[in-house]
């Protein structure tokens, strides 16, 4: 305890960013250290799993131990640890899951494992102090794209999801096509403001009258038939003008599809999750709409829409407080089903 308070140690290392935070109550965040390796995975053009793994290895103790010290906290001060063990690269989780469970078993202090979603919808409690559930979520990531009706602080269901590529994946890949560089997202998000989003009207994909699934897979398509179709005719690519059209047409179906199941479901307010959860086109237009239909509109601020621990310490303190917790042979489940 801290202050009276449950101090929850947590750990995440899902992907390519190394990260430790001490939070307490779930809430209030003490320390929340994230080591990034975006810089090393630049030069690939994506994360290079083995690589994240050795990285990880190389970060982990000295990333744990500062978080500890920024929260002025040691082992002693600690209730529980949170570990992210799913969805994720599988060498990538591992390590974090090694590393939480020594310091459970070293300390004597329980393992909580969270699911790595869990923990991006749980960021908006920590941005939002007044935030509580039911809500509808949309998780949108570089590996997720789903809308989830969250009726408790560990019960949700998912409505929908992607059938092929995730928002974040489809960004990062357009970004490639287009020689933004890595990772797209932001990069598309910046030079689309100099672009007018009508200019190349791409393919606006639905499904099925009342799905709530998704389908981003053929947008790159789309986006390079466009490029190659312009370059035969001898024209010039108007680069700001195509992330702005390819940005559109995702941003327009999430938005029209999460309002709608809102809705539908009679939630009174949205709370946006994940990566993608930072692209301001995708606020302003969620923003609008929610004010259209009187809907409340929850998002982190960027620091906490990507990767972070301190996410997975709230996630992991809402286990804890509902008795959700795990045993030392917690494994790393690298598909792990929402
Ligand atoms: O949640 P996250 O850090 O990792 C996953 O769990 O996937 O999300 C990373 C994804 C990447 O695809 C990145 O391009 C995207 O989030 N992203 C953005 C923005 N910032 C990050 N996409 C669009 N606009 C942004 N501003
Ligand atoms: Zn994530």
């Amino acid at each position: 305890m801290i202050d009276g308070k449950t101090a929850i140690l947590a750990v995440e290392s899902s992907c390519d960013e190394t990260a430790a935070a001490v939070v307490l109550d779930g809430r209030d965040v003490r320390s929340n250290i994230i080591s990034s390796q975006i810089e090393i995975h630049k030069a690939y053009g994506g994360v290079v799993p083995e690589i994240a793994s050795r990285h990880h290895l190389s970060n982990i103790n000295p990333v744990v131990e500062q978080a500890l010290e920024e929260a002025g906290a040691d082992m002693t001060d600690i209730d529980a640890i949170g570990v992210t063990y799913g969805p994720g690269l599988v060498g990538a989780l591992l390590i974090g899951l090694a590393t939480a469970k020594a310091y459970a078993l070293a300390a004597g202090k329980p393992l909580i494992g969270v699911h790595h979603i869990h923990g991006h919808i749980c960021a908006n409690y920590i941005a939002c102090p007044q935030l509580e559930p039911p809500f509808m979520a949309l998780v949108i990531s570089g590996g997720h794209t789903n809308i989830v009706d969250v009726t408790d602080y560990n019960t949700w269901r998912v409505l929908g999801g992607t059938r092929d590529d995730a928002a974040g994946e489809a960004y990062d890949k357009v970004a490639r096509v287009l020689g933004l560089g890595y990772p797209g997202g932001p990069l598309i998000d910046k030079i689309a403001k100099e672009g007018n989003p009508e200019a190349v009207p791409f393919k606006r994909v639905y499904l099925e009258k009342g799905s709530l699934d998704f389908s981003f897979s053929g947008i790159k398509t789309g986006v390079l038939n466009y490029i190659n179709g312009e370059k035969q005719k001898g024209r010039e690519i108007n680069v700001p003008d195509v992330a702005a059209g390819f940005q559109e047409a995702v941003l327009e179906v999430v938005v029209n599809k999460t309002v709608g199941a809102a809705l539908e479901r009679r939630e009174d307010k949205i709370v946006l999750a994940g990566g993608v959860a930072a692209n301001s086109r995708l606020r302003q237009l969620l923003g609008e709409a929610c004010e259209k239909h009187g809907l409340g509109l929850y998002c982190p601020p960027p620091i906490l829409c990507t990767d972070n621990a301190a996410m997975i310490g709230c996630a992991a303190y809402y286990n804890y407080r509902a008795g959700i917790v795990s045993g030392l042979d917690l494994d790393a489940v690298p598909n792990l089903e929402l």
